[in-house]
């Protein structure tokens, strides 16, 4: 039996979700300015949520979600550096409507959108950009945060470090991109003790994809491989947050590629004194490691393909599990297994942020979409998720991706995620109009049993 306080969510993010990306005093954002991806649209106006925002969340109403995590668009807040009320009242009615019908706000303040004024000036490769995000978050935290109990800094930061190329369309040196990823780590470390000395009531922690690798064989360099690989792409992401400490083993891979962040005294103090209050972690599938001859090349892909560091582990394939059609492997123990390594690690209470299956849904002439297979996924995961609570792991609660139909990062919108549809293709958008899918009506059932019913 789970708690009455459980949060049945859904997610999405501001620049795969909302469009309106140029009105209303909003800046560009990294997403806006990029190269469009290949096969797909100019994405942008996304769902167009920005100019449907009242009749989406009625429908998250009418859905019964418990809670809604978005992230909010810091070029439309603060453009340029300079607070931008349109922007603000925009995310003020939009909390404000979902409080008046009960659902908790549960907010992102960094979802793969920079400035692109940001982003010319170095980006996260620039010292700056961590007071400029303190400075945003500060008035965040100042501005909603007697509303907003549940916050999160920085989605993902794990997959825009090791997938850049697929989530933001550039790729630098191993070098660069991990001293980026060290003043992301210092900007997350500064915003958490932001909002703690400001005693907002409410609570604050990372959102990486965590996801557990299993070694490809019983033999110890693949349990060793294996390891290696969850320290480079899990723990290093969670030691910071969660100890304010580097990870031994992903260091020693750093040290090996030449990519040692530079460290000041004063950064490993505020990584150090400012920790997290739970942990937010979007949850896909699992991964498979072996171990890797020296010399081999480093794979690449997007946020749920496998890669390797040659020396420490190689990614191997997992022959054991079905995949989606768009080739992600589908592994619902895999929760279970991921979020008790999670729990004993770190002893912090957990709230999945993501968990979902990208399709090509189909609109039915009368206005259904049978998308059974995501209810499937959904389900199992939910089952094997009750059982991980089941056995003491302390859970807030389950928000899977997407609360609606928007943008994939890099395979368009024929790659749907969510409950409700949007009646528009990747180069034709049609009239947006919103449809409930099958799996509206399956989680609707789930929320009202609070997950008696699944
Ligand atoms: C996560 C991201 O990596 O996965 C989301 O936080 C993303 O922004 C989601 O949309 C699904 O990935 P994709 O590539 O299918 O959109």
């Amino acid at each position: 039996m789970l708690s009455k306080d459980f949060l049945w969510g859904a997610s999405t993010s501001a620049y795969q979700v909302e469009g309106g990306w140029n009105e209303d005093g909003k800046e560009p954002s990294v997403q806006d300015v990029r190269t469009v991806p290949e096969n797909t649209s100019d994405f942008k106006v996304a769902a167009d949520h920005y100019h449907h925002w009242k009749e989406d969340v009625k429908l998250f109403h009418e859905l019964g979600l418990k809670a809604y995590r978005f992230s909010i668009s810091w070029s439309r807040i603060m453009p340029n550096g300079v607070v931008n009320p349109k922007g603000v009242e925009f995310y003020t009615s939009l909390i404000d409507e979902l409080l008046s019908y009960n659902i908790e706000p549960v907010v992102t303040v960094f979802h793969f959108d920079l400035p692109a004024s940001l982003n010319e000036q170095g980006g996260w490769g620039n010292r700056k950009t961590i007071d400029a995000f303190a400075d945003y978050c500060e008035f965040l935290f100042d501005t909603f945060g007697d509303k907003v109990k549940y916050w999160q800094t920085i989605n993902e930061q794990n997959m825009l470090t090791l997938a850049g190329k697929v989530i933001y369309g550039n790729r630098k040196t191993w070098k660069d991109i991990f001293q980026e990823n060290h003043y992301m780590l210092v900007a997350q470390a500064k915003v958490m003790g932001i909002y703690h000395a400001g005693c907002y009531p409410g609570k604050i922690g990372p959102a990486p994809n965590i996801c557990a690798v299993y070694p490809a064989t019983s033999c110890a360099e693949d349990q060793l491989a294996a390891e290696y690989m969850s320290a480079f792409r899990n723990w290093l992401y969670l030691d910071a947050a969660v100890y304010g400490t580097y990870n031994l083993q992903a260091m020693e891979i750093l040290r090996a590629l030449d990519a040692e962040p530079e460290i000041t005294e004063e950064d490993k103090k505020i990584m150090q004194e400012n920790t997290c209050d739970y942990i937010a972690f979007n949850y896909y599938n699992t991964a498979c490691a072996k171990a890797s001859k020296e010399g081999s090349a480093v794979e690449e892909g997007d946020q749920q393909s496998g890669f390797g560091i040659p020396g420490f582990f190689a990614s191997a394939a997992n022959h054991s599990l079905p995949k989606t059609e768009f080739g992600w492997s589908i592994d619902p123990t895999g929760l279970r297994v991921t979020a008790h390594q999670i729990y004993s690690r770190y002893r912090k209470p957990l709230l999945i942020t993501e968990n979902g299956l990208g399709g090509r849904d189909v609109l039915e002439e009368d206005g259904t979409v049978h998308d059974n297979y995501r209810i499937d996924y959904l389900k199992q995961h939910v089952e094997e998720l009750k059982k991980t609570i089941a056995d003491g792991v302390p859970f807030i609660g389950y928000c899977p991706w997407s609360a609606i139909d928007l943008i994939s990062t890099h395979e368009g919108i024929r790659k749907r995620y969510g409950f409700i549809y949007v009646n528009r293709s990747d180069f034709d958008l049609k009239d947006m109009k919103r449809y409930k899918k099958d799996s509206f009506y399956w989680y609707q059932k789930v929320i009202r049993s609070n997950g008696e019913e699944v």
